[in-house]
């Protein structure tokens, strides 16, 4: 309980903005997608290509129901589909303060078009597939949310002091 959680699309910040507010609020911190690949002992994209999405989807709800037995006053970045899940929104509420990294689609395709590693926005058309999964997904970002911090065209600076002013 008391933990911090980084929810919001893929590539809107949360593991770096996770790392810099760990040193910042000397706290640890952790992130889903690397404790379900630490137990797998393979890849998001391995998982995903080997056993598909619903499987991967139950992972990170069993991932949460284990870290709402152990972590207290972390720092907990989450995969950009979690929140989707009514179940994993209430265990994240369970797990402490939801800030909801909210990002426009431009401002992700800039920082996710030459990565690999995400399966969801391989192939096609990214900005367009970025834009409808948004749109889907912002709804429930936002009922997650505790407190929503806007991150286009701002440093970490910005963003680490915003949500520091938030922290309880
Ligand atoms: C996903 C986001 C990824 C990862 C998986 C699916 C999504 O995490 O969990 O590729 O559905 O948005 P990041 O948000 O850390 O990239």
């Amino acid at each position: 309980m008391g933990n911090v959680i980084l929810i919001g699309f893929m590539g809107s910040g949360k593991t770096t903005v996770g790392l810099k507010l760990s040193y910042r609020l000397r706290r640890t911190v952790l992130d889903t997608d690397r404790e379900i690949e630490k137990e797998e002992k393979r890849t998001i994209s391995e998982i995903f290509a080997a056993d598909g999405e619903p499987y991967f989807r139950d992972r990170e709800t069993a991932c949460l129901k284990k870290l709402t037995g152990s972590a207290n006053n972390q720092i907990i970045s989450v995969g950009g589909g979690l929140p989707l899940r009514e179940e994993n929104r209430r265990l994240l509420h369970e797990l402490g303060q939801v800030f909801y990294l909210r990002a426009k689609g431009e401002t992700i395709y800039e920082r996710v078009k030459n990565d690999t590693t995400r399966p969801l926005l391989q192939g096609g058309d990214p900005l367009a597939k970025i834009r409808t999964l948004l749109e889907e997904r912002d709804p429930f970002y936002m009922a997650a949310a505790d407190v929503v911090i806007t991150v286009d065209d701002k440093s970490f600076e910005q963003i680490l002091n915003e949500i520091e002013e938030h922290v309880k």
